[in-house]
């Protein structure tokens, strides 16, 4: 729905949710099913272990960390105006995963999309999101990262399949008139790089055949080293321009949060950047690449561990796939005790999402027997304008 706010207006991170499957795949674990071994995968990525959907979809995982930002943010799904998806995994080409989740959070007042920028996702939403705020257009945005690449590797190929795990991570963002929230945010791409990282079949280009099953184009090709060249010069690039752009140095920054791709990726840059370890989070080890869901899923334990408070500068970084990259600084507003929940307000949100599900049960059903009836009615009308289906002609 769109509402117009007085702008210019700031945009806040006012809540935060992660959701990761339970169900963990260690490298040891890997090491039977494709040639490789911990100690390779651990010196060259850094990643330990990664969790992998079992029951999940990128929408529900998606689902379960909105629900977690609303619930630290206190904020009803009924108050939110937009909904962002980042990812590369949708549930479907379409519909949006982004309005699946819109409809299981009853979130009836939101405008709903997916956004596709690979690893990059992420920081695109909180990029659209903020200046939706900030022109006014809207005044809450939800910005979920969620990513299950599992399903679309090959387990064959040892240089991708050690590399990605499933997640979601979720910000929710709100305008408000005091100074602070997203500073500013760089976006780039460069196409031309496009085959270095890609699922070369299913689109509209090399849509499904036999073919494409055989040839295993349906899963992710890449090629390393060249996504290595360009990701470490890029981090670096992208967290000195969104620091500028804020007016800020690498001094006035008190936590990195880049993408979760690589530690020797991420420790290039610290070392190019001269920054000391502690102002970079990594949690990589045991998560492994994300995609579009390690930035939101890095800041949600980055809270959890402590390593932001009111007050802090933090810059988002990330890159993938397009080739694309982005970066974002912020300055964090809220406080990050997490509020105990009253158990009366837990039920209350419980019942909300199952009275959602009614309802959008209810809506399906009256579609249904909407489309029956008038069919009936059209049969009854002028039975020579309906075809054998029920349908007109
Ligand atoms: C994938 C990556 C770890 C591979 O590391 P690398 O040093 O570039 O390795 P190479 O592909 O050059 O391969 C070096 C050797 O290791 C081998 N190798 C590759 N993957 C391996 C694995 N999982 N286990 C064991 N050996 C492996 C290769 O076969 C090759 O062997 P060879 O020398 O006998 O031919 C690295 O290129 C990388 O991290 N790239 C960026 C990927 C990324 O982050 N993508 C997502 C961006 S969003």
């Amino acid at each position: 729905m769109s509402a117009n706010y007085q702008s210019p207006r700031y945009a806040h991170i006012v809540g935060w949710g992660k959701y990761v499957p339970p169900n963990v795949l260690t490298n040891e674990e890997l090491a039977k099913k494709v040639d490789t071994t911990d100690a390779w995968i651990r010196k060259n990525t850094g990643i330990v272990e990664r969790r992998i959907a079992t029951k999940e979809t990128t929408a529900a995982m998606a689902l379960y960390a909105a629900q977690d930002a609303l619930e630290v943010a206190d904020v009803n799904p009924n108050e939110i105006d937009l909904i962002i998806v980042a990812t590369s995994t949708p549930e479907y080409i379409f519909p949006a995963t982004a309005s699946i989740v819109q409809d299981k959070l009853g979130a009836q007042n939101a405008g709903a999309f997916d956004l596709s920028a690979a690893c990059s996702g992420f920081v695109y939403g909180l990029a659209v999101a903020a200046g939706m705020i900030r022109g006014g257009t809207y005044n809450t945005v939800l910005v979920i990262g969620a990513e299950t690449f599992s399903r679309l590797l090959n387990w064959k190929d040892r240089a991708t399949c050690i590399l990605f795990g499933d997640g979601a991570g979720a910000v929710l963002l709100q305008g408000r008139d005091e100074p602070g929230g997203i500073l500013s945010t760089i976006l780039g791409s460069d196409g031309s790089g496009g085959e270095l990282l890609e699922i070369p079949a299913g689109g509209s280009k090399n849509p499904t055949s036999l073919e494409t099953v055989m040839a295993n184009a349906h899963f992710v090709k890449m090629n390393g080293r060249e996504v290595f060249r360009f990701a470490t010069r890029i981090m670096v690039d992208a967290t000195k321009q969104a620091l500028q752009k804020a007016n800020l140095t690498l001094d006035d920054m008190d936590l990195m949060i880049p993408h979760q791709a690589n530690i020797r990726i991420i420790d290039h840059a610290i070392k190019t950047m001269g920054l000391p370890p502690e102002k970079v989070y990594m949690n990589l080890d045991r998560y492994g690449n994300t995609s579009a869901a390690s930035i939101p899923l890095a800041l949600v334990e980055a809270i959890e561990e402590k390593r932001v408070k009111p007050g802090d500068r933090l810059v988002f970084v990330g890159f993938g796939g397009g080739l694309t990259w982005g970066s974002c600084a912020v300055e964090w507003t809220e406080p990050v005790v997490k509020r105990a929940i009253p158990p009366a307000k837990a039920a209350q949100s419980k019942l909300r999402y199952q009275w959602a599900n009614v309802k959008s049960l209810g809506h399906r059903v009256l579609r249904r027997v909407d489309d029956g009836v008038n069919r009936a009615l059209d049969l009854i009308d002028k039975p020579e304008n309906v075809n054998g289906n029920g349908n007109k002609k």
